[in-house]
């Protein structure tokens, strides 16, 4: 390969990827949900099913969660392996192991001064309902039930949502309901 061939190839790997580092930003809303959309109440999660934290461990790993001040306090301690982003609009909260951002752009930039081009959106139901619009991906664990509940997922639109993956689970000892891995990406 003489120079300019190879000159040619830099230049056109630069410019392929040169977006990828610039722009790229993906926001994946990762939510466990019954089919009444509730996903929360006092505070505290509906149901236990390990699978599912299974899943949100897989899917969260070794990248950045951003999380509504309730869900934080709600779990307590900063989640391991990953880089915890708490928005509050309070100025003087703080806890260890965790970054603190006051609205949500402001944690989705703060992921981005990390270096990181992904994030998780992890909740709450306030969380959610902000960051749907700027979302890419939606992992939603539907839970196959109908709970009460005091905090809810916005209703996912169809029309702009698409349901591109979906793994069924029934109900045994471990887990009290049927239900489902759904993986919902925006359509462009
Ligand atoms: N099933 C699931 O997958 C799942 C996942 C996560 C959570 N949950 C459940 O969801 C419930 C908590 O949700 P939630 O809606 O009550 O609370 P949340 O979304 O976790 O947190 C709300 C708090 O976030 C802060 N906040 C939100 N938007 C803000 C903004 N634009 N600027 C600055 N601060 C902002 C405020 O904190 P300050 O009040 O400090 O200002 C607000 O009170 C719990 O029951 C939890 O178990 C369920």
């Amino acid at each position: 390969m003489n120079e300019i061939e190879n000159f040619l190839i830099e230049r056109f790997l630069f410019l392929i990827l040169l977006p990828y580092f610039l722009f790229l930003r993906m926001i994946t809303l990762v939510v466990a949900a019954a089919e009444n959309n509730s996903i929360g109440k006092n505070n505290k999660l509906l149901w236990h099913l390990p699978n599912d934290l299974r899943f949100f461990k897989n899917t969260t790993w070794a990248g950045v969660v951003i999380m509504g001040r309730k869900t934080f306090e709600s779990v307590n301690k900063p989640l391991p392996g990953r880089l915890n982003i708490v928005v509050t609009a309070n100025k003087e909260w703080k806890a260890a192991g965790t970054l603190v951002a006051h609205d949500l752009q402001q944690a989705i930039d703060l992921a981005e001064k990390e270096n990181f081009k992904e994030v998780s959106v992890i909740g709450g139901g306030e969380i959610y309902k902000q960051a749907m619009p700027l979302a890419d991906i939606i992992y939603m664990t539907r839970v196959h039930t109908t709970i009460e509940g005091d905090t809810f997922f916005p209703t996912i639109d169809t029309a702009e949502w698409k349901l591109n993956e979906k793994n069924d689970f029934y109900k045994d000892e471990k887990h009290a309901y049927d239900y489902s891995f759904e993986k919902w990406e925006k359509i462009k």
